[in-house]
């Protein structure tokens, strides 16, 4: 461990207001004035490092190197993951629990969840042509929640689904907020936590029988590698792992409408309906807006990269945002062209807004199929199956507010069926 460089560092007692205040560029920017993929900056009182690019993330991504468990800072455990879920697992414990969550995914999985996706889009299609003005954002996570649930095998009353939206949607509101707005995604994840839970105990004892090979099934019944049954807990947290998610694909339902509005030359592309240039659309809509700025691991035990020492129990963040806009990895990173996505190379680490590597061996977003899918379905609803018209409102987002959601919540007016 002798021949070392010296990493690039950040001086300073704290840079936490700093990574608040600049937020999604945060990390960016100090890679472009270090003039390097790798610095040393302090976080929350301690030492850290922040890294992104291709090869950082291929590093990140290496199990020898990196580990989840203690991680995730306490306030996003409270609302956004929840405790002992599959995040902030590691090793032969890890791949175990991404099993259960990767068995769902299958291509049957995704068919039903397509056609779920479109019968609620549909419905609500139908109730909007009586309203007078759509919120858009409001609206699909309502769709989605109804999709998560049908989907996940969660039975819930019509009654119900404002109350649960609401509580799914403050826990990912809620993940980088301190104060009240904290509080309220903290209680929203203990009602559902409580709820669900009580839902297995019912499919343990019998009294609730949820289709096979739904997430409420599988997961009630998944046994961990001692052959356990998980305690009620943590199979509540996996579950809402599903469900919270799917309510979140609205926030990208979002920045499709706004896209779609921006760039109105797509919209020709678009009508063709071409599966390829649906899915390339989607993908440069992960790519470009933002969503996930950074994923955070600790070093798991000292190595070097690139000359650098990077010593146990470090916590390290890798760059999600920056990496997707990397001009290394992206041609005019700043420009919306879904065409790159003819000529990218198919890196798992050069495209990472849903993570990296593996989903199996690694932490790569196990629902990253199933957001694509869902993006596919609600695109093809806002560009070919309905009319409707943007009002003047302030459609900009916020590069700092972490999820970032268009300052309008983008309001639609006078929404009709496309015939
Ligand atoms: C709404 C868009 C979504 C975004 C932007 C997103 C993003 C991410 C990111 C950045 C990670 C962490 C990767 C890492 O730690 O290295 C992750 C993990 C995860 N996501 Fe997603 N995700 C989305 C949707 C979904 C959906 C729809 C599901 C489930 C149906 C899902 C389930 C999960 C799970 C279970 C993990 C933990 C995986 C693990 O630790 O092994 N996500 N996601």
């Amino acid at each position: 461990m002798s021949n070392t460089n010296k990493m690039p560092i950040e001086e300073g007692i704290d840079h936490s207001f700093s990574l608040m205040r600049e937020g999604y560029m945060y990390i960016l920017n100090r890679r472009k004035s270090f003039n390097s993929d790798v610095f040393e900056t302090r976080l929350l009182g301690k030492k850290a490092i922040c890294m992104g690019g291709l090869e950082a993330a291929e590093i990140f991504y290496d199990t020898e190197k990196f580990k989840r468990k203690d991680a995730a800072p306490n306030r996003a455990v409270q609302t956004l993951f929840g405790k002992n879920g599959v995040q902030g697992l590691d090793g032969q414990a890890h791949k175990y629990r991404k099993e259960m969550f990767m068995s769902i995914m299958s291509p049957d999985g995704l068919e039903k969840l397509t056609s779920i996706t479109e019968k609620q889009w549909e419905i609500a299609l139908d109730k909007w042509k009586n309203m007078n003005k759509v919120i858009l954002y409001e609206e699909a996570k309502e769709i989605m929640c109804k999709t998560a649930c049908q989907w996940a095998g969660v039975p819930v009353e019509e009654n119900e689904i404002k109350g649960l939206t609401k509580d799914l949607g403050a826990m990912f509101e809620s993940a980088a907020a301190v104060g009240p707005a904290h509080w309220l995604g903290r209680n929203a994840r203990n009602r559902v936590e409580q709820w669900i839970g009580e839902l297995i105990d019912r499919v343990r004892d019998g009294k609730v029988t949820p289709p096979e090979n739904t997430a409420l099934h599988k997961f009630s019944w998944h046994r961990d590698l001692e052959g356990n049954l998980l305690d009620t807990e943590t199979a509540a947290v996996e579950v809402i792992n599903i469900l919270r998610p799917i309510v979140a694909i609205a926030i990208f339902i979002n920045f499709i409408a706004l896209a779609v509005y921006h760039y109105p030359e797509e919209r020709k592309k678009l009508e063709t309906r071409e599966e390829k240039y649906t899915q390339m659309f989607v993908q440069e809509v992960r790519r470009s807006y933002p969503f996930f700025p950074f994923v955070v691991a600790l070093v798991k035990k000292d190595f070097i990269w690139k000359g650098y020492k990077f010593e146990e129990g470090t916590l390290t963040l890798l760059d999600v945002y920056g990496t997707n806009h990397d001009p290394k990895i992206w041609e005019n990173p700043d420009v919306f062209n879904p065409d790159r996505f003819s000529k990218w190379e198919g890196s798992p680490f050069s495209f990472i807004p849903q993570g990296g590597g593996d989903y199996f061996m690694g932490h790569r977003c196990a629902g990253e199929w199933v957001t694509i899918e869902v993006m596919k379905v609600s695109l093809d609803f806002l560009t070919n199956q309905m009319e409707y018209e943007i009002p003047e409102q302030d459609l900009s987002f916020s590069m700092v507010s972490m999820p970032s959601i268009p300052h309008s919540k983008v309001e639609l007016k006078n929404v009709k069926r496309r015939i």
